[in-house]
């Protein structure tokens, strides 16, 4: 898409428009990363703009790329995640840029994966100026689900919670509707259609047959999988809001189960019970929608399950949304996470403390994912192999 090209515009405001730009495919683009790009002309002007939108589609520089046009000639290319190398469903950008007379490539972060890297490189080979780093911690705030999959070679996981001030998720006689404002409910569809897969427990689809489908108003929005983790499939039954069709379904059950009931209605999976625990083993329904193409998941609960993606590590960040009500009596928030005494107790940072409406949304980081690399500024480890982009 065309941008006006008036005043110059300095390489990092340029980058920060390449990031924004990337932000509006988060949910749409996986296996591969969120990607923006601005072409400046030789004299630093916007001349053009893209993202890349979704897997298989033209990736972020060559949309802005056809957008300038020859404008793009001697000028620089901003983008937020190293020129791919590669030739996968689409040609390499780096060979893209160059046929467009790029003088000069401005990255942010350096592409991770192994089929796609040495872009850099064969730029700066062929005569182009190159320089990466630039806004590289914004850009990978940007990509932390895509690049921490990379790293652990499994999804990333948000665990999603809404709850009293004293830690209820329902009162003591098991309502529950609503803790939080609509201002709190409206963002979590945000970070439903953010995602490429919500997963719950049985517990939540029996108690509360939740739809799972991301609804915003006045918003193209990718739908994610929803998964149930309903070990003897009993939870869903037909006629289940998850089966309604408005996204994609899939029940993850037990080796032995019994699932004739969900013929036609929803793909099943099935998975190895926990060992020693109880239900399906985490690790295993986090490699079977990797497998799947699912590079981030939003854990919605319930406590039970929430509890067992802790226990099993496998939660990269928390985000949960604080009603300023008190119950005093009714379920916690979190049941079971193996932690059984105060030198055990799971430590968080904080990276943000967000209004919304009444509400408060408090976004934290177990610091020993920090410890182990999985944070944003941590791209350049991972050996995954690199689905074509
Ligand atoms: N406020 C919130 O943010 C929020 C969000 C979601 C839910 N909720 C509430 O939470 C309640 C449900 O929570 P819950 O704790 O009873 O149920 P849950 O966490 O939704 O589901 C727990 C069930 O998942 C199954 N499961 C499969 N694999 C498992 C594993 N590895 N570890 C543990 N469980 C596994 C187990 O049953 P099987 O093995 O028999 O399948 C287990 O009983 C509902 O009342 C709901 O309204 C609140």
């Amino acid at each position: 898409m065309a941008t006006s090209a008036a005043a110059p515009l300095g390489e990092r405001d340029a980058m920060r428009r390449a990031i924004a730009l990337a932000a509006r495919a988060l949910g749409a683009t996986s296996p591969n990363p969120v990607v923006g790009c601005v072409i400046l002309d030789a004299r630093g002007r916007a001349v053009g703009e893209g993202w890349h939108a979704q897997a298989g589609g033209p990736h972020a520089e060559v949309v802005a790329l056809r957008a300038a046009g020859e404008r793009a000639r001697g000028g620089t290319a901003v983008v937020t995640l190293e020129p791919c190398n590669h030739t996968g469903r689409t040609g390499p950008c780096a060979q893209a840029l160059l046929d467009a007379g790029i003088a000069r490539v401005v990255y942010a972060v350096a592409d991770p994966t192994p089929a796609a890297t040495g872009g850099a490189g064969a730029l700066a080979d062929a005569g182009v100026d190159v320089e990466g780093g630039l806004l590289a911690d914004e850009a990978a705030a940007g990509n932390e689900a895509w690049l921490t999959s990379m790293l652990r070679h499994r999804p990333f996981v948000l665990w999603k919670y809404a709850a009293t001030l004293d830690g209820r998720t329902a009162a003591a006689d098991g309502t529950s509707r609503w803790i939080t404002s609509p201002e709190a409910r409206a963002d979590v569809h945000r970070l439903r259609a953010e995602a490429d897969a919500v997963i719950v427990g049985s517990g939540t689809a029996r108690t509360d047959d939740p739809q799972l489908s991301a609804r915003l108003p006045d918003t193209e929005i990718s739908q994610p999988l929803r998964v149930v983790v309903d070990t003897t499939a009993t939870a869903v039954r037909p006629g289940a809001r998850v089966l309604d069709g408005t996204a994609p379904t899939l029940i993850a059950v037990a080796e032995d189960a019994e699932v004739g009931h969900l013929d036609g209605l929803a793909p099943v999976v099935r998975l190895p019970r926990a060992a020693g625990g109880r239900g399906l083993d985490i690790h295993a329904l986090l490699a079977e929608v990797y497998g799947r193409g699912v590079r981030s998941v939003l854990l919605e609960g319930g406590a039970t399950l929430a509890g067992a993606f802790l226990a099993a590590d496998a939660v990269d960040k928390v985000v949960g949304y604080l009603a300023p009500a008190l119950l005093g009596a009714g379920p916690a928030v979190l049941t079971d996470a193996g932690i059984g005494t105060i030198s055990q107790a799971l430590r968080l940072d904080v990276s943000e403390v967000h209004r919304l409406g009444p509400d408060l949304r408090v976004t934290a980081v177990p610091r020993h994912q920090h410890a182990a690399g999985a944070g944003p500024s941590a791209p350049g480890r991972a050996a995954a192999s690199h689905p074509a982009r």
